[in-house]
């Protein structure tokens, strides 16, 4: 969700004005994303890299999503919209946690649409501790020494039990990854939209899913491989 500080500076406002349109178009692409049919929508709202941001954008920012997750979570429960989290959560501040905790129990049984939220999140951290709870799991003899798979390891990274993701999406025309998923999108198809993230639409999200539908994933195969008729 790139792009906030620049919508904000475009229009003369200060950075957080930009983070707060930014919400609204979080909560629209959330309902816009269950409407058009996907199972699952990962947003990445705080990197470990953006602790390093002014103290008071980084207040900023933990002010508005706990306010966004206190205004929502009814909805999000009405609406059956399961919530989940990605990163070093309990570095979060303790309000903010409270809420995510609350959340989850509050929506833990939904299984139709999932919004997992990245949060104080980054794939190196998240390979790191991976590492360290293997390694911890294997010193308590309920993993075998040896050489695990991929299979294996997956299973201790944030995202044990998800999906990996299909399409990656980064708005505002910067065209890095940032230390997102890294290893979960390994086979997704990138998207990388000029739009900056609060003017970002249900349509422009249409129009990305249209777009991934005309790609063809071929996870090392050859076309032919993947349409036998047409060899
Ligand atoms: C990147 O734009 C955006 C962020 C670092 C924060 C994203 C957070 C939100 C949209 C609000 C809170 C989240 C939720 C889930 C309610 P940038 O600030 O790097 O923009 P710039 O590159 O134009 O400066």
């Amino acid at each position: 969700m790139d792009g906030n500080g620049r919508w904000a500076k475009q229009r003369g406002l200060p950075r957080i004005e930009g983070h707060r349109r930014g919400v609204d178009a979080v909560r629209n692409i959330i309902f816009g994303a269950r409407d058009l049919g996907l199972g699952m929508l990962t947003l990445y709202a705080f990197s470990v890299e953006n602790w390093k941001r002014p103290k008071t954008e980084i207040g900023g920012l933990m002010h508005l999503l706990e306010f966004f997750l206190k205004r929502e979570l009814s909805t999000f429960v009405r609406e059956r919209v399961a919530l989940r989290t990605i990163g070093r959560i309990h570095e979060m501040p303790p309000g903010v946690q409270r809420i995510l905790r609350e959340a989850a129990e509050a929506t833990a049984s939904f299984n139709g649409f999932t919004v997992v939220l990245a949060l104080n999140y980054g794939s190196r951290t998240e390979v790191a501790d991976a590492a360290a709870a293997y390694a911890a799991a294997v010193a308590a003899g309920r993993e075998k020494p040896g050489s695990p798979g991929w299979e294996d390891l997956s299973r201790y990274l944030y995202t044990a039990g998800m999906p990996d993701p299909d399409l990656v999406i980064r708005t505002s025309g910067e065209t890095r990854i940032s230390n997102f998923l890294l290893l979960q999108a390994a086979y997704a198809e990138f998207i990388f939209s000029p739009v900056l993230w609060p003017d970002f639409t249900k349509a422009d999200l249409s129009a990305a899913l249209s777009e991934y539908a005309r790609r063809e994933r071929r996870y090392g195969l050859t076309s032919e491989q993947l349409k036998p008729e047409n060899a």
